[in-house]
């Protein structure tokens, strides 16, 4: 269902109107080009080596005034009176930032040596997500925590472009590397040649989306959906240049079947299938439960460990699981999705730091928002309008905007990218 609200602002009377009555004013946003130039400040002093990775951006320094883009370098934010060296340097140039463009902040880890360093550099996020609800027009701030800047390259260049549209109030630490961070593709426009990439769920909604942004970097993809769904997977894949595989996920031999079906192994693992089955806890019948916890978490956490079991994941592997808004604030009639979903969560950050790392495999979660489906198309008009306009950008977003995400989790040079949940929400004022 297309948002009409949307359509209706982005015209001179719609403009005209919805500001006289106070309503939200959101803009369409970018998802083509940045346009504009970057501009490079920096609070305190810093040690960062970061000129030569802005560079690499493909974003020439900013020249009239408005820049598409500002990269705040706060890592030598030590003490409050270093503090304030972010107000000095953002206040005057904010207002001034492109539509639909981007502040992002670069912070430093907490010094647990340090407590006033630690306050400081956490002040940052409490900055960095009051910002990105008062900025407007379509522009996102984001906080990056880094010790080394060619680690977190490919975070850059992703917070930098289109494709981040829909990420913003998020918080993002990069380092220490799983295996080879640094790892430069052979082609910098097909990162994923010679790959291979599963995405469960995929015969339609975000997983599609997801298989074609990874395809659209050069991976061969396997589409998994169940049987059901099998003459949409295959159309899929016979578009993208890959292969369906009709499965349904909670089998018990999910995993070895999966493995069977990529001989040469998985270099991108992506678990997207999910499903709702709503009910308040006291009308919620046991099978409702189970059937959403079995899609959601024990399928992901049974193929999982079968893949690791057999050897399936490929050295410098991506896996990616589907989190969501709703695990990590609560809602109501969702206790058994809630559960599902938060613990993705908790299995990226277990699984992250200690079983793969050895081998460059990171494990990584989106968490989306509300975004523009067939499943959110059938939520009741006044909430689908609250789920909409509830969030910093006042809109739905995309299924595009989780799959670049998730592109963004699968680059080979996003290594040091490790055991994160990032939102895709617009900045929901859910659990935000
Ligand atoms: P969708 O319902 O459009 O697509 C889900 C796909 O998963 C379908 O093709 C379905 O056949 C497949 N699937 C379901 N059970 C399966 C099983 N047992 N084995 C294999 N495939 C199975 O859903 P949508 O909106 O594309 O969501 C994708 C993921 O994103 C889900 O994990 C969902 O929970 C999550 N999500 C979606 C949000 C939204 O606003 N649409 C918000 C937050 C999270």
């Amino acid at each position: 269902m297309a948002d009409r609200y949307l359509s209706f602002t982005g015209t001179a009377p719609g403009r005209f109107l919805t500001r006289r009555l106070g309503l939200p004013q959101p803009a369409q946003l970018r998802r083509e080009a940045l346009t504009g130039g970057l501009l490079h400040l920096a609070a305190g002093k810093t040690e960062l080596d970061l000129a030569s990775v802005l560079d690499r951006t493909g974003l020439a320094p900013d020249t009239d005034g408005h820049p598409a883009a500002v990269v705040l370098d706060a890592t030598g934010v030590r003490d409050v009176d270093t503090l304030a060296g972010v107000h000095a340097a953002l206040h005057p140039v904010v207002r001034s930032v492109a539509t639909s463009g981007r502040v992002v902040v670069l912070g430093a880890p907490l010094d647990p040596a340090d407590h006033h360093q630690a306050a400081v550099q956490q002040a940052l996020e409490g900055f960095t997500r009051s910002l990105g609800k008062e900025i407007g027009r379509g522009r996102t701030v984001n906080l990056v925590r880094l010790t080394d800047a060619s680690a977190a390259e490919s975070t850059l260049r992703f917070l930098l472009s289109p494709a981040s549209a829909y990420v913003s109030g998020q918080v993002i630490e990069v380092g220490p590397a799983a295996g080879s961070p640094t790892a430069v593709p052979d082609d910098a426009e097909l990162p994923l040649a010679g790959r291979t990439a599963l995405v469960t769920g995929a015969a339609r909604g975000i997983g599609a989306a997801v298989a074609g942004s990874l395809a659209g970097r050069g991976a061969r993809v396997v589409v998994l959906d169940v049987p059901q769904a099998g003459q949409e997977a295959r159309r899929l894949a016979e578009r993208l240049g890959g292969t369906a595989l009709a499965l349904d996920i909670t089998a018990a031999d999910a995993g070895e079947r999966i493995a069977a079906a990529v001989p040469g192994g998985l270099d991108v693992l992506v678990h997207n299938a999910g499903i709702t089955r709503d009910r308040r806890l006291a009308n919620m019948p046991a099978e409702r439960w189970s059937s959403v916890l079995d899609v959601n978490l024990a399928s992901v956490l049974r193929t999982t460990d079968a893949l690791l079991a057999a050897g399936a994941v490929n050295r410098g592997g991506r896996i990616v699981a589907t989190a969501s808004i709703a695990g990590l604030a609560g809602n109501a009639g969702q206790t058994n999705y809630g559960a599902s979903k938060a613990g993705i969560a908790g299995l990226v950050r277990s699984l992250a730091p200690h079983a793969l790392a050895g081998h460059g495999v990171t494990v990584n979660a989106v968490a989306p928002g509300f975004i523009e489906t067939k499943m959110t198309a059938a939520v009741p008009l006044f909430i689908r309008e609250a789920g909409r306009r509830m969030n910093s950008l006042g809109q739905g977003g995309l299924p595009v905007d989780v799959a670049e995400t998730t592109a963004w989790l699968a680059h080979p040079a996003s290594g040091a990218v490790n055991g994160q949940v990032v939102r895709v929400c617009g900045q929901s004022l859910l659990g935000a």
